[in-house]
């Protein structure tokens, strides 16, 4: 982030300071049911306001059709929680740019917060329109982006705007950037990376990155099986990706060659059905009955994955290593948190996605160092990516 300016530098105020912040959060019976990332955004917001700045707030949420207003995707929820939250009046304002948009921020105080509708309501902020960035930057005097989470989006909101205001990165994008880049660059060894997931063919160019930079890849989750595969194991039922194991080949032979140490499990927990109910077995990865699938790591494989976790001083873990979601498929996930929760010694990042969430359900957040807002943003830095987000910022 060496070119790209802190709102620690800027001068808000008494200006429109237009904020891009990722309120993209779950919302269950008309409530946020995981304000995560709503808080996660509140330092930027509350130096915002405290320094006299007038915010105009701009999210999106969920995949409208881009055709107006959807009830399901409003980010009403998210406006009452961020009250509740910061104590203090938000208008939610329905239109997006255009004459009440303006009317609207043009009567803010300094300290006021307006946050526009869903900007994904108008489908020119995905395309991003050059037409619908400029009417957006209107809007305002300064723009800051604190959306971490869609920074690998090159949309309106998230890049196309930059190009017309004075722009400045938020204290979440500052600290999910800089976390992200020093554990890639300089990471403490030993670096364990822990990666889970079903697809091969989704963490592809994840795991071929990790193999440039960890001394240990640990490997869970569905994709395992595909791994097996090309090892020329039998995997049962369980979920693979024949179009794979040829990358997957590629990647054992490169993880021999680059001397890391690429661990997959020794035994599963297989069901014959994805159900919570479902009877399960313990079996050897060599033992894999044909009828059944694996939906989660075993014990022997949970002890040599938290062995690898213990010796680590640096750990990246994204992806669960079974159906966490299901009590019987819970365990192996399980057992990797409370490993790296236990080694307090290392740098624990949790890499976004199901893996924070998992870290959540099992009430271990808060004994990791760094929880990244980003899920597909996380694993496009990994990748070694340049971030449109990050990119209009400098
Ligand atoms: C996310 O949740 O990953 C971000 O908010 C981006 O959302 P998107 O995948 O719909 O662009």
């Amino acid at each position: 982030m060496a070119n790209i300016k802190s709102i620690d530098e800027a001068n808000v105020k008494g200006k429109k300071v237009l904020v891009r912040v990722d309120f993209n959060t779950p919302v269950k019976d008309g409530v946020v049911s995981d304000d995560t990332r709503i808080r996660a955004a509140l330092p930027t917001i509350e130096k915002l306001i405290g320094d006299g700045g007038r915010l105009i707030l701009v999210s999106h949420r969920g995949r409208p059709a881009g055709e107006g207003f959807e009830e399901e995707f409003s980010l009403g929820p998210v406006a009452r929680r961020l009250q509740e939250l910061l104590g203090k009046d938000i208008v939610l304002c329905r239109e997006l740019i255009g004459p009440i948009a303006k009317e609207t921020v043009d009567a803010m105080e300094d300290g006021d917060i307006v946050l526009l509708e869903n900007i994904r309501f108008d489908k020119r902020e995905k395309k991003n329109d050059p037409e619908f960035a400029s009417e957006l930057a209107e809007l305002a005097d300064i723009y800051v982006n604190d959306a971490f989470g869609t920074a690998h989006r090159a949309h309106a909101s998230t890049a196309g705007v930059a190009e017309h205001l004075p722009s400045y990165a938020g204290y979440l994008m500052n600290k999910e950037v800089e976390t992200l880049t020093s554990m890639l660059d300089d990471p403490k060894r030993p670096f364990v990376a822990i990666l889970g997931g079903s697809k091969v063919s989704d963490k592809i160019k994840v795991i071929d990155a990790l193999l440039d930079k960890a001394d240990t890849l640990i490997i869970g989750g569905a994709m395992c099986f595909t791994f097996l595969l090309a090892k020329g194991k039998g995997v049962g039922a369980s979920l693979k990706e024949d179009d794979w194991v040829k990358e997957a080949q590629r990647m054992l032979d490169k993880a021999r060659a680059n001397g890391v140490d690429l661990l997959l499990p020794v035994d599963v927990v297989v069901a014959d059905a994805i159900d919570e109910n479902a009877s399960v077995e313990i079996v050897s990865i060599d033992d894999i009955p044909t009828n059944m699938m694996g939906l989660d790591i075993g014990p022997k494989t949970v002890a040599l994955y938290s062995d690898a976790i213990a010796g680590a001083a640096s750990i990246f873990w994204n992806g669960p290593m079974g159906v966490f979601e299901m009590k019987p498929f819970e365990t192996g996930t399980l057992g990797v948190a409370e490993a790296v929760a236990q080694n307090e010694a290392a740098d624990t990042i949790i890499g976004g996605g199901d893996s924070v969430a998992a870290v959540n359900k099992f009430d271990l957040a808060d004994k990791m160092t760094f929880i990244s807002t980003g899920g597909g943003a996380s694993m496009e830095l990994v990748e070694g990516k340049e971030l449109p987000g990050v990119k209009a910022l400098s």
